[in-house]
């Protein structure tokens, strides 16, 4: 559309209504932070050629042998500042909230990182060279071509915190996502829970590391494509699901008279300002570019992931610990993490009450420091790399690399 404003008198609505894909925020410059815009820089690009070439080994020292060097080391020490797992998760979703620019490249591009023979973790076995899958990320078509237009990578998400990681990023995403009844997010058969994928057309999907099980069935859809990476980040996902049909049926009770559409949007309206009140972001400066620069994106945003921790507990609602059960029928007292990507049908996690165990878990358990070392199941986790490998591993393309 070409109108930064609607009032849809049809149904009620008597307010600006959001845009999903971020158009038109700022009015001087309609694309700043919208789906699709590229990526912003804060310094100048360093391409190999000027242009789109990476920079490599021997110019540059081997990724691997950083991540080995900077940010391994003993996990449990605990957040000096006593940030919980769930909050530590909530920053990742915000991340998933403002950028996205890990979708691979097309035609697609690869750029395997050589392991050495000693590594500890990949190195061990082999008389032949080990490579970590890598393939490079999408890019702005429009840019590359020259040293005086070097390569930049897209933001496939809006750079605002606009609920898009709740509602997705375009008015079709949303529609799909929606009952068109009572205000209400479409929920499968237990309604604490959202519906589950159908088609492969909104979710990202990689394969299970656990089943090997392929395709989007059995994902929960979200606004954000990222939203099944883990069963943390599905937790986080459907706490905001579950507030928006909590807010949608208060309203219903108070106005029965409202149109679906009045009471999805002003249920909308109330999430969205919840999400921003919890980061306290609440203006935003009228002369900045609010696009997500590959810088922040590549490093500060890559902070968070210290927080995280090897394995998180399950308690009840009287705040006793939760035995899980293992894919081979054993029990642990926690969720490891390494065991928990692209999971489709994670017998932990079923029912509403699961989530309601789980989210109590996050909520309890201190998350582990702010400092340099990153947990082996992110740093290490042969599973994973695995599954990525069939389409590289999505979690570092190119700008992520130090
Ligand atoms: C963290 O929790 C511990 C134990 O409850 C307490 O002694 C400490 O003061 C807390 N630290 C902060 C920064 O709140
Ligand atoms: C590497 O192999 C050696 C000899 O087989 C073994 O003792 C060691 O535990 C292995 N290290 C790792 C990290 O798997
Ligand atoms: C090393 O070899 C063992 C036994 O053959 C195998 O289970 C393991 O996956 C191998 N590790 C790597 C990193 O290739
Ligand atoms: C929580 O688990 C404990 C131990 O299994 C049990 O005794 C308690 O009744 C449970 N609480 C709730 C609310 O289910
Ligand atoms: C999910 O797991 C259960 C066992 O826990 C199994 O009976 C069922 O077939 C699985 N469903 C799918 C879709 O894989």
């Amino acid at each position: 559309g070409g109108c930064s404003i609607f009032f849809d008198t049809d149904s009620g609505i008597t307010f600006e209504v959001q845009r999903y894909d971020g158009w038109y925020n700022n009015l001087a410059y309609h694309r700043r932070g919208t789906t699709g815009a590229p990526l912003v820089r804060v310094l100048p690009a360093r391409y190999s050629d000027g242009a789109y070439q990476p920079l490599q080994e021997p110019q540059l020292p081997n990724p691997r042998r950083i991540s080995n060097v900077a940010m391994s080391g003993k996990s449990g020490f605990l957040s000096y500042r006593n940030q919980t797992v769930l909050s530590s998760f909530f920053g990742y979703h915000v991340v998933l909230e403002i950028v996205e620019s890990r979708r691979p490249g097309c035609p697609p591009e690869y750029m395997h990182i050589p392991v050495s023979p000693n590594d500890p973790v990949f190195g061990n076995n082999s008389t032949e060279q080990v490579l970590l899958p890598f393939q490079r990320a999408q890019w702005d078509h429009e840019t590359g071509q020259s040293p005086n237009n070097p390569r930049t990578q897209v933001n496939h998400v809006t750079a605002w915190i606009d609920g898009s990681s709740i509602y997705g990023s375009s008015s079709s995403w949303c529609d799909a996502l929606r009952m068109f009844q009572r205000g209400l997010l479409s929920s499968g058969s237990d309604q604490d829970m959202p519906k589950k994928s159908d088609s492969s057309y909104l979710m990202w999907s990689t394969p299970d590391p656990s089943t090997g099980q392929t395709g989007s069935e059995g994902l929960y859809e979200f606004g954000n494509a990222w939203a099944n990476e883990n069963i943390f980040t599905v937790a986080e996902g459907i706490i905001w699901f579950r507030y928006h049909n909590y807010l949608a049926s208060r309203l219903y009770k108070e106005h029965p008279s409202w149109s679906d559409e009045e009471l999805f949007q002003n249920a909308r309206k109330r999430v969205i300002a919840t999400f921003q009140v919890e980061r306290k972001v609440l203006c935003y400066q009228k002369y900045v570019d609010p696009g997500i620069s590959s810088e922040f994106q590549a490093a500060a945003i890559r902070f968070g992931l210290t927080l995280v921790p090897p394995g998180v507990y399950m308690r009840n609602r009287t705040c006793h610990y939760r035995s899980v059960v293992n894919s081979d029928g054993s029990t642990s007292p926690a969720l490891r993490l390494c065991n928990s990507f692209w999971n489709r049908n994670n017998t932990n996690l079923k029912s509403g009450q699961d989530v309601d165990d789980l989210i109590m878990g996050m909520a309890s358990q201190i998350a582990e420091r702010e400092d340099n070392i990153i947990v082996e199941d992110l740093r290490g986790c042969y599973c994973f790399l695995v599954a990525l490998g069939i389409r590289g591993d999505p979690r570092y393309p190119e700008h992520h690399i130090p």
